[in-house]
């Protein structure tokens, strides 16, 4: 079978669960060698292990996207292990929820260093690198920022979540802007709810599920919803699309 991605390099932050988990799976099948980045690293290392018994190649690397001067040394440990890296997946995020009045100085500080500072330098640091490695001149760097429905819409109590989320959808916009020129790709993914880790509580209440009721199609989406976008962007289809915010969200917020 054809691997669209053979001989690439992703690294892909947030893998130690939920949809980072999927796309490093995704990436790998298409495959690219991955790199897996969170704090926690024993689950990375159990991914690690799936991809290698799937025949694929991935390795761990431990990283806390709110220490921003770690993420180039990180990037840079990818590329000394995997090769040069060409995509890069800033999926890490918290669910800042909470309303205004009650939420604390330091959990909005938090929601907004790791949903806006982590992509932001995420996305800095990986350009430099793409710049120098020669993917960029060659067409294949992509940069894709994992943002959400809330970018575009006004969620109860998550009023710091959506506003980190519209920052991701301008950054993307703003980045590829100024790397467009480069041939950096940058774009966004907006899903709308998949249950993770970042959400489970949630539906399993009365409220989450009387807020699943009210979506069009009463539903939650799949896990594999977000695939064929990821795929597009990553690959060869994605060569000229820069600067999107891709809203995939069943319906949820019409
Ligand atoms: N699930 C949804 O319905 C949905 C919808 C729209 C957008 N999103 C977005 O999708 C992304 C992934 O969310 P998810 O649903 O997969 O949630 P999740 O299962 O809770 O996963 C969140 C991931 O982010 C990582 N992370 C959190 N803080 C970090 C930090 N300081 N440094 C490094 N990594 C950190 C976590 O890894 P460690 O804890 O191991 O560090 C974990 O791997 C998020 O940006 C989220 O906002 C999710």
């Amino acid at each position: 079978m054809t691997q669209p991605l053979q001989g690439r390099v992703a690294a892909v932050t947030g893998a130690s669960s939920g949809l980072g988990r999927r796309f490093a799976l995704q990436l790998s099948q298409a495959g690219a060698a991955v790199a897996l980045l969170a704090r926690r690293t024993d689950r990375l290392e159990s991914l690690v292990s799936d991809i290698e018994a799937a025949g694929g190649r991935a390795i761990a690397v431990p990283l806390d996207v709110m220490d921003t001067a770690a993420i180039g040394p990180a990037l840079e440990t990818v590329e000394a292990e995997l090769g040069p890296l060409s995509i890069m997946v800033n999926n890490a995020g918290v669910g800042g929820d909470g309303m205004a009045l009650d939420m604390s100085e330091a959990h909005f500080d938090q929601t907004f260093a790791v949903n806006v500072r982590g992509v932001y330098f995420g996305a800095r640091e990986a350009a430099r690198l793409m710049l120098a490695n020669g993917s960029a001149e060659a067409g294949q760097a992509r940069i894709i920022n994992i943002a959400s429905i809330a970018a575009f819409t006004q969620l109860p109590g998550l009023t710091a979540y959506c506003a980190s989320k519209a920052a991701v959808v301008s950054m993307t916009k703003g980045l590829a802007r100024e790397w467009a020129r480069h041939l950096i790709a940058v774009n966004a993914i907006c899903p709308g709810y998949i249950e993770t880790e970042i959400n489970a509580d949630w539906f399993a209440t009365e409220g989450g599920k009387k807020q699943i009721s009210k979506f069009p199609r009463r539903r939650l989406m799949d896990e594999d919803a977000l695939d064929a976008a990821l795929m597009m962007l990553a690959g060869d289809a994605g060569r000229q699309i820069t600067g999107s915010a891709f809203q995939i969200d069943d319906g949820q917020i019409l």
